[in-house]
């Protein structure tokens, strides 16, 4: 099988400290794990104040930053890397749009959350910006190359 010759591509997709207090995790990872992507690499933590600032580092000017890193500080986050054809765009389709109101029904952020600054899920938005965020939360060694059985049934 596998009309799909570039199947690498990968996006960093993290569980905000609301999904994970509201018992959110299975909804959500089962979704981007039946969708067909691949997970490479996944961990809880509790992030660092300088490693959220990091990651949303272009946003610093904006005021909502301190409360935005105040938020993702407080952790818990579920980390994680996902793989696979077209994964970044499919990903932020699959999220919907930033504020939960506006999200479409049917994406993840109209189907669990309610507003801008509770919602949930971050997605990186586009290739190098997944692979900046990759590098920033995990270790080379923390990605796991691993070959799935079923890849001839969904590349
Ligand atoms: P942004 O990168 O613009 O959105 P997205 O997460 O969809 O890529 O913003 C990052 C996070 O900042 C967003 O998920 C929630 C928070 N945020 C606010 O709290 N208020 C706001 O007005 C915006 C635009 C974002």
């Amino acid at each position: 099988a596998g009309v799909e010759n570039t199947p690498s591509e990968r996006s960093f997709i993290a569980l905000k400290p609301d999904a994970i207090q509201r018992g959110l995790i299975a909804d959500i990872v089962g979704r981007l794990e039946r969708k067909g992507f691949k997970l490479v690499a996944m961990k809880l933590l509790t992030p660092s104040k300088e490693l959220v600032e990091k990651h949303y580092e272009d946003l610093k000017d904006r005021p909502f930053y301190p409360g935005l890193v105040a938020y993702m500080a407080q952790g818990p986050v579920l980390a994680m890397v996902w793989q696979g054809p077209g994964v970044v765009k499919t990903v932020r389709q699959m999220l919907g749009a930033t504020n939960p109101a506006q999200a479409p029904s049917g994406s993840i952020r109209s189907d669990f959350f309610l507003v801008t600054g509770r919602n949930g899920i971050h997605a990186s938005d586009a290739h190098a910006s997944a692979e900046a965020e990759i590098a920033l939360w995990f270790k080379p060694s923390e990605l796991v190359d691993w070959k799935r059985d079923a890849d001839q049934w969904i590349l």
